[in-house]
């Protein structure tokens, strides 16, 4: 059987591309995917072109592993020729194209994240001699008509339900790497979730760059929005809990609010990025929303479901962003209070707006500043984990806890991470847990025995 080995870098959208990747190829080329690049016979790299640091690392993590797989072909006895075979997938992929060939001339194939379902044709096509190939245009095809059925790979599935982005935020590629937004059919994605859950899943996470924007049709020609969505999908026999990301503040409504307080299986949690607490810098990166009004959707969120966790994305250092910009953001930290959020260096990436803008800023002062607001992000996440000390949760069980000593790992609806100690048949149920300790990034806790729904 041949071996496939994939790195995948960047978003949750990545990781799922990624496993339909696998599915692929196991039903058109029988692969079957292994953790151990020596044993591969494919090697693809799924990248990400959101950050210029995650692109520099890939061509060395590319040569490095090239290296490194042929050394091991020869050990083991196999020839180095016909070699493992490189392949680039991804939004780098999508930007860059050819010039990927010129960085890394070992690599025979490049695909981008709208023509990865052509992966068994083009892997023929190299089989029979027919190298290098770059296939990056987009697809006039939809790309999930022509994939093989979703295998479950745990407790908790994702589903794509909307690609791409028109809008275009100064900073950001991936209006440029993914492509024109564009919502899956609704009867699609209830087929997919209906197999999901038949495998065992129970809680549905569903995906996209602006997930809120999503604008799709059922068979009847109805239009759903992203709250009508989500009902259809609870009416799914078996779906026990539902989550969507990433949201965007531009596009939240009073129905989805709404959901918060009426959906039961709607976990209490929402990414809502707002990259900057200064309205000033929120209109220079083109978000189309104020502080003000940001601040007021959290408001209607906590009254619609008082105990919901609340993420966030920051960028800091844009063009132009003064200390008083940066002390604005510290502000609206200290007044949100986010459960979790994920903060980053503004990064100048080619094409965008801010690229061409003025004022960009010293890497030493973004960087500074990024160490002040994590500091305080870590502060109040690590503070929110204290406050469920006491508390029983519900916790789907995802497996086993990363660093041994046996115990177990599932999140709350919150979607906070909790280790306990615990049996392995708990795995892939929802198990209820006595929160005992508060962490930085993780609860402890012990399972509430007096419950009956241990199974
Ligand atoms: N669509 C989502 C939204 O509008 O919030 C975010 C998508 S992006 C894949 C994820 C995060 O990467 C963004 O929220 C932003 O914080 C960060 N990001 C995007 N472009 C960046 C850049 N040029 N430099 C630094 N961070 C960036
Ligand atoms: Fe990028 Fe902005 Fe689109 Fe998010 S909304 S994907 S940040 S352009
Ligand atoms: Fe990166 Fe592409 Fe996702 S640029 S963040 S992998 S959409």
């Amino acid at each position: 059987m041949k071996k496939l080995f994939i790195k995948t870098f960047g978003c949750q959208m990545n990781d799922y591309d990624a496993s339909r990747m696998v599915d692929l190829l196991r039903s058109s080329h029988g692969y079957h995917r292994v953790e151990d690049p020596e044993q591969a016979d494919l090697v693809v790299f799924n990248t990400c072109h959101i950050r210029e640091k995650a692109e520099e690392k890939l061509f060395s993590e590319l040569g490095r592993l090239h290296k490194m797989v042929r050394t091991a072909r020869i050990a083991q006895g196999r020839s180095a020729e016909p070699a493992a075979i490189f392949a680039v997938g991804g939004c780098v992929a999508q930007a860059t194209g050819q010039e990927i060939f010129r960085r890394a001339p070992f690599v025979q194939l490049v695909f981008g994240p709208q023509t990865y379902h052509r992966l068994p044709t083009l892997l023929t096509r190299l089989e029979q001699g027919g190298g290098p190939i770059c296939d990056v245009a987009i697809a006039p095809e939809s790309k999930f008509d022509l994939l093989p059925l979703q295998e479950k790979t745990g407790a908790a599935a994702s589903v794509t339900v909307q690609e791409g982005c028109n809008k275009f935020c100064a900073f950001c590629v991936v209006p440029f790497t993914r492509g024109q937004e564009w919502s899956r059919p609704v009867d699609a994605i209830l087929a997919e979730v209906a197999g999901l859950v038949q495998q065992g899943a129970v809680e549905i996470q569903l995906l996209g760059q602006n997930v809120n924007a999503y604008q799709g049709m059922d068979k009847s020609g109805l239009p759903h929005d992203l709250p009508l969505l989500i009902r259809r999908v609870a009416l799914l026999p078996g779906v026990e809990r539902i989550r969507f990301v990433t949201s965007h503040p531009a596009d939240m409504t009073d129905d989805l609010v709404e959901l918060f307080a009426d959906l039961p299986q709607l976990c209490p949690y929402l990414h809502l990025p707002i990259q900057s607490g200064s309205n000033r810098i929120l209109a220079r990166m083109g978000r189309g929303h104020t502080v003000e009004a940001y601040l007021e959707w959290i408001r209607r969120l906590r009254q619609a479901s008082p105990e919901i966790a609340i993420a966030s994305d920051f960028i800091v250092g844009f063009p132009g962003e003064t200390e008083a910009d940066f002390q604005e953001t510290l502000q609206l930290v200290e007044q949100v209070s986010f459960d979790h959020a994920y903060s980053f260096c503004f990064s100048s990436r080619p094409g965008t707006q801010a690229e061409q803008m003025g004022e960009h800023l010293p890497a030493e002062v973004s960087s500074a500043r990024l160490a002040i607001l994590q500091e305080r992000l870590n502060a109040h996440q690590w503070l929110n984990n204290q406050k469920r000390v006491g508390r029983t949760e519900a916790v789907l069980v995802e497996g086993s806890a990363k660093k041994g000593s046996g115990e177990l790992s599932g999140r709350t609806p919150e979607f906070r991470r909790v280790n306990f100690p615990g049996e392995q048949h708990w795995i892939g149920h929802i198990v209820p847990v006595q929160i005992t300790e508060g962490l930085p990034n993780s609860l402890r806790g012990q399972i509430a025995r007096t419950a009956a729904v241990v199974p």
